[in-house]
């Protein structure tokens, strides 16, 4: 049998159906924050990631999907969203537009190719976000508030908002001096990963998973000890932002993230529940305020996150907030006989446009086997359908929680389930 490929996985039943409420929910959220929905192809030139997320970066040196197409061109799947929609914010000239600063929003798969475990995919999912144009200290705030509230509204107690910052440029490469003269000596106990972070980008040593227990990682000098005043005084107004909204974070100096844009916040989320496993970061995100010109725009800040939403669905699961989508069917019709199928489709017909979620049995089931097809459905009326209601348009309606059953005729059907279902919904 043909199985599908390593680290990807199918979407059906009610883990589509919570997919699909959590996608809405996103969506409503956005629209409460004022953010523009963005979507961007699903492959790229590879020039693309190797200039936008970083030639050094684990994600471009080991784990994107890359192919060359028919016309020999050097194209890669996206492994993030950030790249791509800088380069439709330069290539569609946003930055021109009248309202600025430009906000928006996507959802959609990444690919990666990753050792494929517990909340780690080799085809997944992000809801992001992308703020160009401002460099003040509230985009950063409103940008980290926004999984925090996302997290909130579905439920999660255990999240843990852990930030940094990395500075601006100048007080960056001071820190990558300090850190380069401090583990010279050092070099020969670092991992053979962190050897070549030396080389190429030496804060990352700092966040290495293998080394992070030894004394010389601890003793390292820390970011603060770098930062000019610039610098410390945007992360001072992140932090009081933050206060601002009740929002509760933890400084973790060792925080750097993964990808090479970043500049000034970083931060992630975690969430903070026992036995969820390693793969425990819900989101990350920060300020990348040199990546729109080093893509080949004109000088822009930026700042953004993005969370996986497969993680987000696990960690739903594990403090026991699934269901998370409450959409039941509605009615559920019933055809007797053969000869009053055609009436049953068009009663389900007219309900379904006038908004009621409606379902009519396709499997000739006798009557007795409906009502169970209906409970299973969950359903809260049942219109059955017979000789008597096709002659006289007059429907018989069972109330499927209280069991009751009254008549209706055609013409007082919908009234009846607007004031009788519409009101619940
Ligand atoms: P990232 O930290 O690489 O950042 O990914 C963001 C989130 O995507 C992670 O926290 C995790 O939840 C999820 N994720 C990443 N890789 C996988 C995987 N293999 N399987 C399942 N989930 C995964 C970015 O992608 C940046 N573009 C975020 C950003 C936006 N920064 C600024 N703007």
């Amino acid at each position: 049998m043909i199985q599908k490929p390593k680290g990807t996985y199918d979407v059906y039943g009610n883990y589509g159906k919570n997919l699909l409420y959590l996608r809405d929910l996103i969506q409503t959220l956005m629209e409460k924050y004022n953010y523009q929905y963005v979507r961007t192809p699903m492959f790229e030139s590879s020039e693309l990631y190797h200039r936008g997320v970083g030639e050094t970066t684990d994600i471009v040196s080991k784990e994107t999907y890359d192919f060359i197409d028919r016309g020999d061109r050097n194209m890669t799947l996206r492994p993030e969203g950030t790249a791509g929609v800088v380069r439709s914010f330069i290539e569609n000239k946003m930055y021109g537009e009248a309202s600025q600063p430009i906000k928006c929003w996507y959802y959609g798969t990444m690919y990666r190719y990753e050792r494929p475990q517990s909340g780690r995919f080799r085809e997944f999912c992000q809801f992001g976000v992308e703020v160009f144009g401002t460099s003040d200290p509230l985009a950063d705030a409103e940008v980290i508030s926004i999984p925090v509230n996302l997290y909130k509204l579905l439920g999660l107690k255990g999240i843990k908002v852990n930030i940094n910052t990395l500075g601006d440029i100048e007080s960056r490469k001071k820190y990558r001096e300090t850190l380069l003269e401090y583990f010279k000596p050092y070099l020969n106990c670092l991992c053979e990963d962190c050897q070549k972070r030396y080389e190429t980008n030496p804060l990352r040593i700092l966040d290495c998973k293998i080394d992070k227990d030894l004394d010389i990682m601890k003793n390292a000098p820390k970011i603060s000890e770098c930062l000019n005043d610039v610098s410390k005084k945007h992360f001072a107004k992140v932090k009081e932002y933050l206060s601002a909204m009740d929002i509760d974070y933890e400084i973790n100096e060792n925080l750097v993230r993964g990808l090479d844009y970043y500049t000034h916040t970083v931060f992630e989320v975690e969430a903070n529940v026992e036995g969820f496993g390693s793969q425990n970061v819900l989101c990350g995100g920060g300020r990348y305020d040199s990546l729109v010109e080093t893509i080949g725009g004109p000088s822009t800040c930026g700042v953004g996150f993005a969370t996986g939403i497969e993680r987000l669905m696990t960690a739903l699961e594990y403090e026991n907030k699934l269901p998370i989508s409450n959409n039941s069917l509605d009615i559920y019709v019933i055809p007797m006989e053969e000869n009053q199928k055609n009436y049953s489709l068009k009663i389900t017909n007219i309900l379904r446009m006038n908004g009621f979620n409606c379902d009519v049995d396709t499997m000739n089931r006798n009557l007795k086997s409906n009502f169970k097809q209906a409970d299973r459905l969950n359903c809260k009326y049942i219109i059955i359908i017979g000789e008597e209601e096709l002659n006289n348009k007059i429907l018989t309606i069972k109330n499927n929680v209280t069991k009751e059953e009254i008549k209706i005729s055609e013409e007082e059907l919908i009234e009846f389930f607007d004031q009788n279902i519409a009101s619940e919904n």
